[in-house]
């Protein structure tokens, strides 16, 4: 890697990003992961929602950097699973997870005037639902960083397949947005998961590829695609809007 690009600091220009991109190809996801946590850290954290992509990611940050940061988007309608495998990586890592809740006011509003299941009704609603419920989190969340990590992968879903190991994000202020295990097959990451015995969601062994809320995931049928489970009575576009890029 080039050196001046590892002297680049918080805000990155679209040229340095390129440049990264370049030199990180066919980097590994710990490398990719050197980068950005000496890069950044402690301004930098991974959004993990405790599937089977983000548990390998919390494992091989803490390789790199035992202060690692962490942070969820407890929507209050996720899985006893998900608590459960969140406590267990709490435990075995000795780490701090920052939990973000959504703002009750608007919570409360909500389900007031629209019903605890209002996201069946209309992708209108499901949309509300997720903005309330992860994406205001969420914003709130990286308005305090300079960077995060994800666990998207490129064949998870089509507008994930134009995404870089390193990115401007434009939505959140131009920070930026760090994608370690975009080339990762599932399989990879199971493998790591499994070698490394990293505890994981139990639900991936009930069916279940994608771990998203309660109500709206179900577990998949052989030869299924692997989102299908999730926002299921919905056609077309499986994305909440955490990782969809505006026109900029
Ligand atoms: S989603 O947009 O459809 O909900 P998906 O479940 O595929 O996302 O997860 C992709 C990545 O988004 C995860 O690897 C993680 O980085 C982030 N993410 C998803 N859900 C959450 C959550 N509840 N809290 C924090 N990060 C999340
Ligand atoms: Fe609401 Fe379902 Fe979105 Fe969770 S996935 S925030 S319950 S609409």
């Amino acid at each position: 890697m080039e050196s001046n690009v590892l002297q680049t600091k918080a805000k990155l220009t679209q040229e340095q990003v390129n440049s990264l991109n370049a030199s990180l190809a066919g980097a590994s996801p710990q490398k990719i992961l050197q980068w950005a946590l000496g890069e950044f850290h402690p301004k930098i954290a991974l959004a993990s929602s405790f599937g089977a992509e983000d548990v390998a990611l919390i494992d091989m940050m803490v390789k790199v950097n035992p202060m690692a940061r962490v942070f969820t988007l407890d929507t209050g309608r996720l899985n006893q699973e998900t608590y459960d495998v969140m406590d267990e990586i709490k435990g075995k890592y000795s780490m701090e997870i920052q939990v973000m809740f959504p703002d009750h006011n608007t919570v409360e509003k909500m389900v007031r005037e629209k019903g605890m299941n209002l996201f069946y009704d209309s992708v209108e609603n499901r949309k509300l639902c997720c903005g309330i419920r992860k994406i205001e989190p969420l914003n709130r969340a990286l308005k305090e960083l300079d960077g995060w990590i994800t666990g998207i992968r490129k064949d998870q879903t089509q507008n994930r397949q134009a995404a870089y190991y390193v990115e401007i994000d434009h939505d959140h202020g131009g920070i930026i947005k760090v994608n370690p295990l975009l080339d990762w097959k599932w399989e990879q990451v199971w493998d790591y998961v499994k070698q490394n015995k990293v505890p994981y969601n139990v639900l991936h062994d009930r069916g279940y590829p994608s771990i998203g809320c309660e109500p709206c995931t179900r577990a998949i049928e052989p030869g299924e695609d692997p989102r299908a489970g999730r926002w299921w009575w919905e056609q077309g576009n499986k994305e909440c809007g955490l990782h969809v890029r505006g026109k900029h």
